[in-house]
């Protein structure tokens, strides 16, 4: 099987390239070879290599440079995937879109379903529903359009939340962290072990003439606050040695927080239908948290 994986440097490309199959022909092209904002190029290169799967993990994913460079985010976020889905529906091949509880508002306070209306509060989230959007649009049939969407990404390399805090408490004194957005913490490891499980029940089903099913939810099991989150890493990093010295974390409100980017307040993901569909086993954050830790490439500071 030919798989093209758009944001291969990415901190979860690099995960995606980690775990990949040996029987997976897998072609990882950087963004200058690949760049989701040339659209008539990357139309024709899906044509010339016609993929059997398109992986897109490639976005802009800075949320809050995404409310000054708006434009640049709904080229990438939107018009990406849309031309990703108007050349596989020549061509013929599957897109699995990895996608964001940011489509969601979080003002409600029980797990958002796969069937839910998409919501968005700020530009990030507005242009990956977009982009979700575009993939319904133009790839409608035969299990061809796969949107997973989760939350709260971390993992060993790349540009991260844990790897931020670990750097932060090893300078400092004191830290502040929001303790009113709650969400699931999910690692790459993870997520990325659920992409190609997706893959694989999805080829199944079509062998089958089954239906699959075109939104998925996958994250880690249990909530957190970035304030959870943070102490938590701080245990870890502090038992297995990897800081030996911590600073305070000060739990702060988000409207302490010196941003003009609205976030949801609760944007955890019913992941539920899609373990049971796709066969994941259930795993605490926590737990996955720390078989990053354990990894042969350890989180490094
Ligand atoms: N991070 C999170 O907490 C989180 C949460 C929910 C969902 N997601 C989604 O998960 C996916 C992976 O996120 P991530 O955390 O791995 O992101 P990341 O580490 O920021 O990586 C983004 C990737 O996209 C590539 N990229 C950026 N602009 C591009 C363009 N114009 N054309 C082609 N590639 C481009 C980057 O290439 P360069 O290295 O060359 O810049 C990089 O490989 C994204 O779809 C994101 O929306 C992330």
């Amino acid at each position: 099987m030919k798989i093209l994986l758009i944001g291969s440097t990415g901190q979860l490309g690099r995960e995606i390239i980690k775990s990949s199959p040996n029987d997976i022909y897998l072609i990882t092209p950087s963004r200058l070879e690949f760049d989701l904002k040339k659209t008539k190029e990357c139309y024709e290169y899906i044509l010339n290599l016609s993929p059997d799967w398109i992986i897109n993990s490639g976005a802009f994913t800075n949320v809050e440079k995404a409310e000054i460079e708006e434009e640049l985010a709904y080229k990438i976020n939107a018009l990406g995937p849309q031309i990703l889905a108007k050349a596989l529906s020549k061509s013929g091949g599957k897109l699995l879109q990895i996608s964001t509880d940011y489509v969601f508002n979080g003002q409600q306070n029980y797990p958002y379903k796969t069937d839910q209306k998409v919501s968005p509060i700020n530009k990030y989230g507005f242009s990956k529903a977009k982009g979700e959007e575009y993939i319904k649009q133009y790839l409608p049939s035969n299990n061809q359009s796969n949107i997973l969407r989760t939350s709260w990404l971390v993992g060993p390399n790349g540009n991260n939340f844990a790897l931020k805090i670990m750097q932060l408490l090893n300078n400092r004194d004191e830290i502040k962290v929001i303790c009113d957005q709650i969400s699931s913490p999910t690692t790459t490891l993870s997520l990325a072990d659920a992409i190609w499980k997706t893959i694989k029940k999805n080829e199944e089903y079509t062998k089958k003439n089954k239906s699959f099913p075109i939104i998925n939810h996958f994250c880690n099991d249990g909530l957190a606050s970035w304030y959870d989150l943070a102490v938590t890493i701080k245990d870890i990093c502090l038992e297995t040695g990897l800081i030996k010295k911590a600073g305070e974390i000060k739990p702060i409100q988000s409207n302490e927080y010196p941003s003009k980017t609205q976030r949801p307040k609760y944007s955890v993901l019913d992941t539920f239908k899609t373990k049971k569909t796709i066969g994941l086993k259930n795993s605490h954050w926590r737990n996955e948290l720390l078989k990053c830790f354990n990894n042969s490439s350890p989180l490094k500071i």
